[in-house]
């Protein structure tokens, strides 16, 4: 595992998208596995920016996501597709059915889950996975239990979660308890993984997952077995390291 502590947010989103671009400069058509929440926001525009100035071109990329609340279509305004659209899709020269992120309007939890890992598989699997932290050790909205789930699943969010993410909803209610997202078996398939966490409240987190001990209870930590990780964290978030 490779940790990478940079001097700040703005420094760790270049490095990350860093790594991103490079990918796709060598090899185009690739499969990025990509996530939500506020930590990739800046790595989203340092990609846009690198796209705009034509060193890197999204025109033969295919994305997937890691989640989606279950419940809002594509449309809402907190969706995850929505984010994406926003802070990545329609900024980029991607191609829009290359773009995949769970199907949150299918209430059918099993065909929506079981179409999107197929869809996954299909494609040959994801080369580079990008993933934030979740402040209890999330990844994806995988939350910390008693065993590391496999596939794409139906998962209940943890109050700690609906909480955090609250933030962007204009009441806590409006939040939704239930979201589809990539098992941690999904995530360990991906040939290469790369985290991203920013600030002081992620500290621990960082330290836990990172340094502490592999188990279910901190979804994270399980990365520490993956053969290709690269972590980076500015120094807020990398203050226990
Ligand atoms: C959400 C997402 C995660 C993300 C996490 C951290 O719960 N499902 O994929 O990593 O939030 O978000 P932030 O980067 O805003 O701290």
């Amino acid at each position: 595992m490779n940790i990478v502590i940079t001097d700040d947010y703005a420094a760790m989103s270049r490095a990350a998208a860093d790594v991103i671009a490079s990918r796709i400069k060598e090899d185009p058509r690739c499969v990025l596995g990509l996530a939500t929440g506020s930590t990739p926001i800046g790595l989203y525009a340092e990609l846009v920016s690198d796209c705009n100035a034509g060193e890197i071109s999204f025109g033969e990329v295919s994305t997937y996501n890691l989640d989606e609340y279950r419940g809002l279509a594509g449309d809402h305004e907190q969706s995850y597709r929505h984010f994406m659209q926003k802070h990545l899709f329609d900024l980029v020269d991607i191609d829009p059915a290359a773009t995949h992120v769970p199907d949150g309007a299918n209430d059918d939890a099993e065909a929506a889950c079981w179409d999107y890992e197929q869809s996954i598989f299909e494609a040959g699997g994801i080369d580079l996975q990008l993933l934030g932290l979740g402040h209890n050790g999330h990844i994806g909205f995988n939350e910390p239990s008693d065993e590391f789930p496999v596939n794409t699943h139906l998962v209940k969010l943890h109050e700690r979660t609906i909480e955090a993410n609250s933030r962007l909803f204009d009441h806590i209610d409006e939040v939704p308890r239930e979201a589809y997202t990539m098992g941690v078996g999904t995530i360990m398939h991906a040939a290469e993984i790369l985290v991203v966490a920013s600030g002081s409240d992620k500290a621990q987190i960082v330290y836990d997952a990172f340094f502490g001990p592999v188990t279910p209870q901190v979804p994270a930590s399980i990365l520490q077995l993956h053969p290709n990780v690269t972590v980076i964290v500015d120094e807020e978030a990398g203050a226990l390291c």
